[in-house]
């Protein structure tokens, strides 16, 4: 599938099918999110694959009261919980090197699109969830102290096709030269 068509026509798919998805599929998509950038190649994310419908069930029950992804977590037979551990990316030798301290949000974020253009590319539907309660994931899938719950990735065969939400034109993103 041609990148930039990738690009414009994935959508956040809240509503997703019950069907199996082959782990062939998943692994696919985990290999994209391997293959990502990442600070000095420090590839701090860590991916808890749930199948469980029981755990996926408690999972969902984490996310924010009225979001609209909640039924996404429920219905698709798998989620991949995107984590990062803390104290790798942006670090040397202990310490942060940059005024941005911790990039663990900025190295998970680049394997998320690339796990969610991936799924995209492979008839699959994503949303990324990120108004949840990690604290309570990370008890519940035994997340250790040291990395971070940062997303949650619900992955199935879409019900839906919803239109593009508007994007920002370039004129108003982009400057030449200066700010
Ligand atoms: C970091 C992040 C967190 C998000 N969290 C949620 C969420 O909690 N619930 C939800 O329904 N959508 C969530 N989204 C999806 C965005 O609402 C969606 O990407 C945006 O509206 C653009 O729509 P599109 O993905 O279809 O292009 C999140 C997206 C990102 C990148």
């Amino acid at each position: 599938m041609d990148l930039m068509h990738a690009i414009k026509n994935r959508r956040s798919i809240r509503r997703l099918k019950a069907e199996p998805v082959n782990n062939d599929l998943v692994d696919t998509v985990l290999e994209a999110g391997r293959w990502a950038p990442s600070w000095a190649n420090t590839q701090c994310w860590r991916f808890v694959v749930v199948r469980d419908a029981l755990m996926r069930g408690k999972v969902a029950e984490t996310i924010s009261p009225g979001n609209p992804a909640t039924d996404a977590i429920r219905n698709a037979p798998v989620t991949i919980v995107v984590c990062g551990e803390l104290g790798r990316s942006g670090y040397k030798k202990g310490a942060p090197t940059t005024d941005k301290g911790d990039w663990y949000m900025f190295d998970t974020a680049l394997a998320t699109q690339n796990m969610m253009l991936t799924a995209y590319s492979l008839g699959l539907g994503t949303v990324a969830i990120g108004s949840f309660d990690a604290s309570k994931v990370a008890e519940l899938l035994g997340v250790p102290s040291n990395v971070r719950v940062v997303l949650l990735l619900p992955l199935g065969y879409p019900v839906e096709e919803p239109t593009p939400p508007r994007r920002k034109e370039l004129s108003e993103i982009v400057s030449y030269d200066r700010y």
